[in-house]
């Protein structure tokens, strides 16, 4: 982790469009999607069943959609579509053509 919190994840070359990749950050399971060259960090566990799938979901409308129930979180708040809570989003940054990713530990919004 750098001095300013982010951390050093990937070079941009290993996103396709709209797939999600996952990554494990200072031990936060961390789903990134990258759209129209637009990066987007958020947390991996979908709140429904606590499960590790969001970075299996698929893009729709400006969300990501749990592959396991279709829950629906905006892609840039987190906030899931059609009720409370959501997911926690994190800050990315590009340096020399690398994700950098600035987690936190804040309590799950579940
Ligand atoms: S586990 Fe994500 S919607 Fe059910």
């Amino acid at each position: 982790m750098n001095d300013d919190g982010f951390t050093k994840v990937a070079p941009l070359s290993r996103f396709k469009d709209r797939r999600g990749e996952r990554f494990l950050i200072d031990d936060v399971d961390v789903a990134v999607y990258k759209i129209d060259d637009k990066f987007y960090s958020i947390s991996n566990i979908c709140p429904h069943q606590h499960a590790a799938i969001i970075h299996n979901g698929f893009i729709e409308n400006g969300s990501v959609v749990c592959p396991a129930h279709g829950w629906e979180f905006d892609i840039v708040t987190g906030k899931v579509k059609s009720g409370v809570g959501g997911l926690n989003v994190y800050e990315t940054k590009i340096i020399d053509g690398f994700l950098f990713v600035k987690v936190y530990k804040k309590e799950l919004n579940w």
